[in-house]
C-alpha cells in the first residue's frame, strides 16, 4: 500500500495543500477528485518526485521512503502522466518513450505505433512533440507512463482531452495492466461519470485538504457533486435541464439538408429560440464541421442553412432570415460562437479580463466605437459580479484559474443579444464550480436558442433539451426527454440503433 500522510506545501503566501493524506491500494484504481485549485496535481508533483512537500511523508507498506526526484519515483515504480505533460516538445515520440523507459528507439518504435493505434490515436511517432494535437499528446503522455511497467501509476487529468471511446479504451488498458500485476492507480478528473464507471475509491478534496474517501459502490452522483462542492447530503445540487422543450417559440437557426465540403452529409436540424440543443458522438463523425457550418464560418457544399433574426423596429411576427454570404457584421452581431477548447477558445493570457471579454466586439472595427471605455469597465465588473469571478476589469486573464478563464471567455455572450449561439465543448476540463456558472450562463439565454457540441455525455444530458448524435458525417438519432440517457446516447453513438426504434 503506498501512502501519503499529512502532506503540506506552500508557495510563497499560496497555500497549495494544507493537510492532504492518501492511500493507494495494488489492484485498485482510486480517483482524486475536486474543484481547481483544490490541490491535487501538488498532491500528484509531491508522489513524483517534482516538487517537495514543506510537511507529511509517503510510506510503502508502513515504511517512509524518500521520493526527492523523479528518479527516485521511478527506483520505487511510480510513474505519472502529467496534466501539463512531462514530454519534451523538441523531441520525437520515440524519443520521448526511449528516455522513459530506457529502451533503444528501436524498440520503441515497434510497440509505440500500435499502442497509439489502440487509443484511437494515430500519427507520426516520428514527429517533434510539439507538432501533435493535445489529444495526441495526452495519449502520448499515458503510454509513456504506462510503459514503464509502474507499480504505481498516477494520470493527472488525462481523459479531459479524450473522447468517450478513447477514454474507454484507457481504462480498459489500465485494467488490462492490472490484471498482469497489481498496480496502484490514481486518476484525477473532473468527469463523474468516470469516477463512477471506472474506479474503485474515491478522496475528496476541498481548498488544500483531502477531507473525505468512499468506496465508490456507496456513491451516487448527485453526493458525488455534492462532496466536491461541499454542500449538505440532499440539498439537491445537480443540475437537470427538467424544463420542458420550448415547442411554440419560432425557429431561430434551421439547417435543411446540408452537407460539407467533408463529412457532414444531409443533416438537417432546427433549433428554436430558448432550446439548448445538443450534439454528441464519437470523435471525428463530423461534429467540428457541423458546428463551423451551423455557426457560418463555412458554406455548406448543399442544401440551405437559415438563421432568423427579428429586424430592430420590427413586430413579433416579422422574422428576417440572413443567410451566409450576408456581411461578417450582421453575422458576428446575430451568431455567437464559443469554443472550450483550450487551443482554440482565443484567450488572450497578457491582456486584462475587459480585453478578453471584448475581443470579438473590438475585431468588429466600428460595432462597438460607440461604447464608452467607463461604460465597457462597468459592464466587465457586472458580468464578473453574475459570473462570481473574484477579478478586477484590468487584471491580466493569466492570473486565473483554468476555469475562470473558460467563464470569462463565456461572459462574451452576455454583451450581444445573439440570436444563435454555437458552443463547442464548453466545459472542456475546468472543475464543477466553473461548469455550473457556465450551464447557468447557457440556459438563461432567453433571445436565442442554442447549439451545443460536447465530448461529455453527462454534460448534454444535464444541459439540453435535445440531443442530436452523428456518426459517419449523419444525424443517425435525435433523442429527448426520457429517451435522452447515457445508454442510449452511447448505443447511437456507435451507429447502433435502440431496440425499439426505427432508424432514419
Ligand atoms: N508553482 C506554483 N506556484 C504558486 N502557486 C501554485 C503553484 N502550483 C500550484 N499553485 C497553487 O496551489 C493551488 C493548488 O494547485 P493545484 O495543486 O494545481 O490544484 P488542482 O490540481 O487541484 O487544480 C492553486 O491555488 C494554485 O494556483
Ligand atoms: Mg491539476
Amino acid at each position: 500500500m503506498l501512502e501519503v500522510r499529512n502532506l503540506a506545501k506552500t508557495y510563497g503566501a499560496v497555500v497549495a495543500v494544507q493537510d492532504a493524506s492518501l492511500a493507494l491500494t495494488p489492484g485498485e484504481i482510486h480517483a482524486l477528485v475536486g474543484a481547481n485549485g483544490s490541490g491535487k496535481s501538488t498532491v500528484i508533483k509531491v508522489l513524483s518526485g517534482v516538487v517537495r512537500p514543506d510537511r507529511g511523508s509517503i510510506r510503502w507498506n508502513g515504511a517512509v521512503i524518500n521520493v526527492a526526484s523523479p528518479r527516485d519515483a521511478r527506483r520505487h515504480g511510480i510513474a505519472t502522466a502529467f496534466q501539463d505533460f512531462s514530454l519534451i516538445p523538441t523531441l520525437s515520440s520515440v524519443e520521448n518513450c526511449a528516455l522513459a523507459t530506457r529502451q533503444p528507439a528501436k524498440v520503441v518504435a515497434r510497440w509505440l505505433d500500435e499502442a497509439l493505434d489502440g487509443l484511437g490515436a494515430r500519427f507520426d511517432v516520428w514527429a517533434p512533440v510539439e507538432t501533435l494535437t493535445v489529444n495526441h499528446r495526452m495519449v502520448l503522455e499515458f503510454v509513456k507512463a504506462l510503459a514503464q511497467n509502474p507499480q504505481v501509476l498516477i494520470l493527472d487529468e488525462i481523459t479531459a482531452a479524450l473522447d468517450q471511446e478513447q477514454v474507454d479504451c484507457l481504462f480498459g488498458r489500465v485494467r488490462e495492466q492490472m490484471s498482469r500485476r497489481p498496480v496502484a492507480v490514481l486518476v484525477v478528473t473532473h468527469r463523474l461519470s468516470e469516477v463512477l464507471q471506472y474506479c474503485d475509491r474515491v478522496t475528496v478534496m476541498r481548498d488544500g485538504r483531502t477531507v473525505s474517501e468512499h468506496p465508490v459502490t456507496e456513491l451516487s452522483r448527485t453526493r458525488l457533486a455534492e462532496l466536491i462542492v461541499g454542500e449538505a447530503e440532499g440539498s439537491g445540487s445537480m443540475d437537470h435541464a427538467g424544463t420542458a422543450p420550448p415547442v411554440g417559440e419560432p425557429h431561430v437557426a434551421e439547417l435543411v439538408q446540408v452537407s460539407g465540403r467533408h463529412r457532414v452529409s444531409d443533416v438537417t436540424l432546427a433549433v428554436r429560440r430558448q432550446e439548448v440543443v445538443g450534439v454528441s458522438g464519437l470523435q471525428g463523425q463530423g461534429q467540428d464541421e457541423l458546428l463551423s457550418l451551423a455557426a457560418l464560418f463555412d458554406h455548406p457544399k448543399k442544401g440551405e442553412i437559415r438563421i432568423h433574426r427579428r429586424a430592430e423596429g420590427e413586430s413579433e411576427g416579422g422574422r428576417r432570415t440572413i443567410v451566409p454570404r450576408v456581411s461578417q457584421r450582421e453575422i458576428a452581431r446575430t451568431v455567437g460562437y464559443v469554443s472550450g477548447d483550450r487551443a482554440h477558445r482565443g484567450v488572450f493570457y497578457r491582456r486584462s479580463l475587459t480585453d478578453n471579454l471584448f475581443a470579438q466586439a473590438y475585431a468588429m472595427q466600428g460595432m462597438f466605437s460607440w461604447i464608452s471605455l467607463s461604460r465597457i469597465t462597468r459592464q466587465t465588473r457586472e458580468i464578473l459580479e453574475r459570473l462570481h469571478i473574484q477579478g478586477h476589469p484590468e487584471q491580466r486573464i493569466e492570473t486565473l484559474s483554468g476555469g475562470n478563464q473558460q467563464r470569462v471567455i463565456f461572459g462574451r455572450l452576455l454583451l450581444n443579444p445573439f440570436t444563435f449561439v454555437v458552443l463547442d465543448d464548453p466545459t472542456l476540463g475546468v472543475d464543477i464550480h466553473s461548469r455550473r456558472a457556465i450551464h447557468q450562463l447557457i440556459r438563461a439565454h432567453r433571445e436565442g436558442g442554442t447549439l451545443v457540441y460536447s465530448s461529455d455525455n453527462d454534460e448534454l444530458i444535464e444541459l439540453c433539451h435535445r440531443v442530436a448524435v452523428m456518426f459517419e458525417g449523419r444525424i443517425v438519432e435525435e433523442f429527448t426527454d426520457h429517451e435522452l440517457t447515457t445508454s442510449t446516447l452511447g448505443h447511437a453513438m456507435l451507429g447502433r440503433t435502440v431496440q425499439g426504434r426505427e432508424t432514419r
